[in-house]
């Protein structure tokens, strides 16, 4: 596949409802993707401290696995996306939201919506999947719309941590293998040290509060025109709530290993026996059925999933 842009891309990954569940995580259907959204809604809710009054905003919502779970909880909800087809699979799920709105995008800009009309906004597995240029225009955006005293948790890989690299290293293996005349995926996975993302969140105007890297992702809360009072509760709040905001180690183990059983290094089979090994626990609980879920979905190539 050579589709030239964002929209092009993420169009053809979303052509069916199956097809874009698949793309937003992995998720093999639906039962899976609430299962997968709960809890990073978990995580975002705990990152912004959402709570009833709040507007919000997720930029590169897919088909809204998180904000299907958070509408209940926040006075608003937009998604905006840069893919029409992710977009309508998201409308089709959060029909019966009436607080939840979309925005199709055109370009790294969020120009439809008002300067500082946003109490919170997020993104989860999106500037992962663009080149630095977008990611950072889109940072100096959602610095105009978030209302000053507002705040963002924005995500991407990890470059320096040991499964961040695990997950590097798998895209010039893709590239080896690629066309060579055909210009790189657009929307390849795409890298920063936690000090390089902090420093574009930093000067596109928002105060970090905390920086999360101890696992395959850096995870970034940072403030807009906070005031010091409030940066010094925000980093209290943050450092107590921290095991429910950052991806705990036992995740990033498991994270690594659902990767080496997508590009085939390890079987099915093999994870679950060390996922097995680790419960119980939260992260067991997560992983488990959708690995399952997954082993279902590919047992002609991978053989039948234990029952
Ligand atoms: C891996 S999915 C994650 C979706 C959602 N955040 C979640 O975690 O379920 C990436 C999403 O980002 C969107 N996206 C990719 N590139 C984008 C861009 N340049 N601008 C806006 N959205 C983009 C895609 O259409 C897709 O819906």
């Amino acid at each position: 596949m050579n589709a030239t842009s964002y929209k092009d891309t993420w169009d053809s990954r979303a052509l069916s409802a199956e097809a874009a569940m698949a793309a937003v995580d992995g998720s093999t259907d639906e039962s899976i993707v609430q299962h997968t959204g709960r809890w990073t809604a978990d995580q975002v809710q705990a990152a912004l401290d959402i709570g009833p009054e709040d507007r919000v905003l997720e930029l590169g919502c897919g088909v809204g696995r998180i904000g299907r779970e958070l509408t209940g909880r926040c006075a608003s909800w937009t998604g905006v996306d840069i893919s029409e087809n992710m977009l309508r699979h998201a409308r089709e799920r959060l029909a019966d939201r009436p607080n939840a709105h979309f925005h199709q995008l055109n370009r790294s800009k969020l120009e439809m919506l008002e300067d500082a009309s946003i109490d919170k906004a997020y993104s989860i597995a999106v500037f992962c999947h663009m080149d630095k240029e977008d990611l950072y225009l889109y940072l100096q955006d959602l610095h105009r719309v978030v209302r000053p005293g507002g705040l963002i948790f924005v995500e991407t890989w990890n470059l320096v941590h040991p499964i961040g690299w695990r997950r590097w290293e798998y895209e010039p293996l893709v590239w080896d293998g690629a066309d060579q005349k055909q210009r790189k995926d657009i929307a390849r996975n795409q890298f920063c040290t936690p000090e390089e993302f902090e420093l574009y969140v930093r000067k596109a105007g928002f105060q970090p509060l905390a920086n999360y890297a101890e696992s395959q992702s850096v995870q970034i809360v940072a403030g807009r025109d906070l005031d010091e009072e409030r940066m010094a509760s925000e980093h209290a709040r943050l450092e107590r709530d921290a095991a429910r905001i950052a991806y705990s180690p036992l995740y990033a183990e498991f994270f690594g290993l659902f990767v080496d059983v997508i590009f085939g290094k390890i079987t099915a089979r093999q994870m679950l026996e060390q996922v097995d090994a680790a419960a119980p626990a939260e992260e067991v609980d997560l992983f488990r059925p959708y690995l399952l879920a997954l082993w279902r979905k590919n047992a002609e190539l991978w053989g039948e999933p234990p029952a």
